[in-house]
């Protein structure tokens, strides 16, 4: 599947929940479309390809959602997959990053060796919504001494303006869509 047609399948396997997790908010689903074994083998398929495109050597997933697309499209890439996790769930040495989120604020941790010199990461989660967890990440893996050459997501909700909140921190990196 490429283009409009991979678009319409993503699209039909992700469900809305009215006022999950508070009244008034629309929750976007994807469980239905990780079910779908068509529809999620060709997500990983167009995230790995990104992965290609972007020349990334590292792949990065966003706790939790992240890492459920980030692993298997770093595997079809055949590269290595780094999980960017909620403060104190890592063991080693970490840097740390706060940040604001849709419904409160957190931290997140990243292994401060999880890169070497020369590495280009690309950033890989579930949905960009106010575009705060995307931020932090990238701010989180420049710190570290890597490069960030793509933030790519399933689902942007447009309406939050999370594109144009990231444009100044992506630096000319892209931010993909699907
Ligand atoms: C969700 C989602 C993104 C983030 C997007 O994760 O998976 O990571 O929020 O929101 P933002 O653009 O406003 O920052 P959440 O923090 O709910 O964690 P989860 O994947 O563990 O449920």
């Amino acid at each position: 599947a490429a283009g409009a047609e991979l678009r319409d399948l993503l699209i039909s396997r992700i469900r809305d929940v009215q006022d999950y997790p508070q009244p008034g908010v629309v929750f976007k689903d994807i469980t239905p479309l990780l079910a779908d074994p068509v529809a999620f083998s060709a997500l990983v398929d167009a995230l790995a390809e990104l992965c290609r495109k972007h020349a990334a050597t590292k792949v990065v997933g966003l706790e939790a959602r992240g890492f459920i697309l980030a692993a298997p499209a770093a595997a079809r890439a055949h590269l290595g997959f780094v999980p960017v996790r909620k403060a104190g769930k890592l063991p080693g040495p970490t840097l740390a990053q706060g940040y604001d989120l849709e419904y409160g604020s957190a931290e997140i941790e990243v292994h401060a060796d999880a890169f070497g010199p020369g590495d280009r990461v690309i950033i890989i989660d579930d949905v960009l919504a106010t575009g705060g967890t995307a931020e932090a990440a990238l701010d989180l893996i420049r710190r570290t001494g890597a490069s960030v050459v793509g933030v790519s997501v399933l689902l942007e909700l447009g309406f939050l303006a999370g594109r144009e909140r990231l444009a100044p921190q992506l630096k000319g990196a892209p931010l993909d869509a699907l």
